[in-house]
Formats: structure tokens, C-alpha cells, sequence
């Protein structure tokens, strides 16, 4: 295996002009060029998705289309650029609404079944674990995205493994383990990570 088949990730912003990550597509390609040095092979990009748009039809398919265009753009560039990149597509779903319908494949992480979630305003709200539970019950798994940046985690650090037990995944950002965020984020993440 080479190295370019071992790195996946799971978490960008690079679908172009969608959300306050990549602007334009010459921004996408330059962090996808940085990535592909870095070692990653495999990417499935994860814009911001408003969970509470699934509950008004006509905002929802509004803003699918606009993603839909905005990365078949990326899609093309990077067919050009690194024919050898395998992309997907993805969300990094907010839950503003704590039990929206994901049965749109596009909501999920390449159209497998598991999902990329936030909790609103970097804050976790009561009854996560639940929300996983009941995520889980649909048959979707969540992937919670960069629990060490909570600005509220190190108060009930517990949460972490109740969302494990309640079966969801964990994403953790690279830029916390460099200390990008800061202190804090960076000192969660290491604690989580020893911590298993
Ligand atoms: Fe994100």
C-alpha cells in the first residue's frame, strides 16, 4: 500500500463558494495540492449543512442544488489537477434541529451511512447522548466533528465517551493537534487521544 492509499479525510471545507472555507476553485486546488503532499489520498469534502433546512422542502433543495453545482466545479478541477485523488462529497451536518431526515444520500459521507455532525455555536447542548441514540436508531452513524474544540468540554469531558457508548464516531482536527485553536483544543485533544 502506498502511502496516498492510507490517508483519508473526512473533514474540509472545499467545495468552492458554498460556505467560509475554500472561495474560489484555485483556493480548493491549492489546500488539495497541500493535502496530496501531506499524504492524503482520499478526500470527502464536508461544507456546512443547516440541519433545520430539512424541514422546509424548498430551502432544502435550494441549497442541495447549490452544493450539487458547487462541486461537480470542484470535481471537474480536481479530475484535471490530481486525476489520482479520490474525492467524495459529504456535509458537516449542524444540528440545529437535533433529529433531521439524512435519507438524502448526499447528507452523508459519500453516500455510506455515516454522517458528519456539529452541535450549534461550539456548545454542547443537553441529551447528546440521546441524539446519537436516536441518529443510530435510523440506521446512520454519526461522526461527532472535532469534540476538542467545544468550548465547554473540559466541564463534562464524560460526554465524549457517553457519545462512544451511545455509538457514534469521533473526528478530531489537525489543526487542534498543532495547536491552532490554541491551548485549550490542543490539550482536549491529546487527552482524548490518550485516553483512547
Ligand atoms: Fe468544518
Amino acid at each position: 500500500m502506498t502511502q496516498l492509499d492510507g490517508v483519508t479525510d473526512l473533514h474540509s471545507h472545499l467545495v468552492p463558494g458554498v460556505d467560509d472555507g475554500a472561495r474560489t476553485v484555485e483556493e480548493s486546488l491549492e489546500g488539495i495540492s497541500r493535502m496530496v503532499e501531506a499524504g492524503v489520498g482520499r478526500i470527502v469534502t464536508t461544507p456546512h449543512f443547516d440541519a433545520s433546512l430539512c424541514r422546509d422542502e424548498k430551502r432544502l433543495d435550494t441549497r442541495l442544488a447549490e452544493l450539487d453545482e458547487g462541486f461537480e466545479i470542484l470535481r471537474a478541477a480536481v479530475l484535471e489537477a490530481h486525476p489520482e485523488l479520490e474525492l467524495g462529497r459529504g456535509q458537516e451536518v449542524l444540528l440545529d434541529d437535533p433529529f433531521p431526515d439524512l435519507s438524502d444520500p448526499r447528507l452523508r459521507l459519500a453516500g455510506t451511512r455515516f454522517v458528519l455532525v456539529e452541535w450549534p455555536r461550539l456548545s454542547i447542548p443537553p441529551s447528546t447522548p440521546d441524539v446519537v441514540e436516536r441518529i443510530r436508531g435510523q440506521g446512520w452513524i454519526p461522526i461527532i466533528a472535532h469534540p476538542e474544540r467545544y468550548r465547554d468540554i473540559l466541564k463534562d469531558i464524560g460526554v465524549v465517551a457517553a457519545w462512544r457508548r451511545a455509538g457514534a464516531c469521533l473526528q478530531m482536527n489537525h489543526g487542534s493537534l498543532v495547536g491552532r485553536y490554541g491551548r485549550g483544543p490542543q490539550a482536549v485533544a491529546m487527552h482524548l487521544l490518550e485516553g483512547g
